[in-house]
């Protein structure tokens, strides 16, 4: 389930042509999208080769994991924002399959139950692209956070939020809560794929490469489902043991 690539260029010409072949055999594939600073040069690519490779998008159904609570789509730091700058306006989706939770939704219990229904109503999430907190995250399930809970509202932990506010510069202030689809859809997705790039990365993979599964480190739930791969990059496997790292080879892309 572990693959370690040269760099997140690498990653990302693996990613987006896994993608584009999966479209290519099921133009109706319901995909479960990530946000983050891991995925743009995987969104990039794949913007590039779906232009060149004329693939049609337009009956993907999409849901993202997460969302802000507090920002409105329009609001430049929520996630629907990032999914328009980075993918959205590129390509021609049909705008009304595509789903981000509602950060401003007047009742966010009724609406993550909502959220979650819709998952389910159009089959689950086929394939998941998922990035991962410096704590271990996933989506935006926390540490601690039970392995049977369905989209919900959460409370980010204070490094969650220290480590977003790159996101928001200036005085900003990187919200207290948000949505996000919970450990139940995540792991429900017939297939999945973990991404984690950079050193910042490196120190919770090797605790996710050492540890049991537990509720501790959310990631390390992946260690359970049969068709995860965790794609690292050189930097973010850096902290592996030396055994492990040269064992691994790249799938090739
Ligand atoms: C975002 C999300 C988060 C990020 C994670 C890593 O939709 O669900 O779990 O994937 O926080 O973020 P980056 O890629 O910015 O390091």
């Amino acid at each position: 389930m572990l693959h370690i690539f040269p760099d997140p260029s690498s990653i990302a010409d693996y990613v987006s042509s896994t993608l584009v072949e999966k479209i290519r055999s099921k133009p109706e594939l319901v995909l479960g999208l990530a946000t983050g600073g891991t995925m743009e040069p995987i969104y990039a690519r794949f913007v590039e080769r779906v232009r060149r490779q004329k693939v049609d998008v337009s009956r993907l159904t999409s849901f993202n994991l997460d969302e802000y609570v507090g920002l409105s789509p329009d609001h430049p730091k929520s996630y629907s924002a990032y999914m328009r700058e980075h993918l959205f306006q590129h390509l021609h989706f049909d705008r009304s399959r595509l789903h981000v939770p509602d950060g401003l939704a007047p009742d966010l219990e009724a609406h993550s139950r909502e959220y979650s229904r819709k998952v389910q109503q159009c089959g689950g999430i086929e394939l998941q692209l998922l990035g991962v907190g410096g704590n271990g995250h996933i989506g935006f399930n926390e540490p601690g956070t039970p392995f049977d809970s369905r989209c919900h509202v959460v409370r980010l932990s204070e490094r969650t939020r220290l480590d977003n506010s790159r996101f928001f510069e200036g005085n900003a202030i990187v919200p207290a809560s948000a949505i996000t689809m919970g450990m139940v859809e995540i792991m429900q997705a017939r297939e999945i794929l973990l991404v984690a790039t950079g050193e910042s990365k490196a120190q919770i993979v090797a605790e996710w490469y050492r540890r049991e599964v537990t509720e501790a480190v959310p990631f390390t739930v992946l260690k359970r489902h049969a068709r995860a791969k965790v794609i690292l990059d050189e930097a973010a496997a850096s902290q592996l043991p030396d055994q492990v790292r040269r064992s691994l080879t790249a799938v090739p892309a």
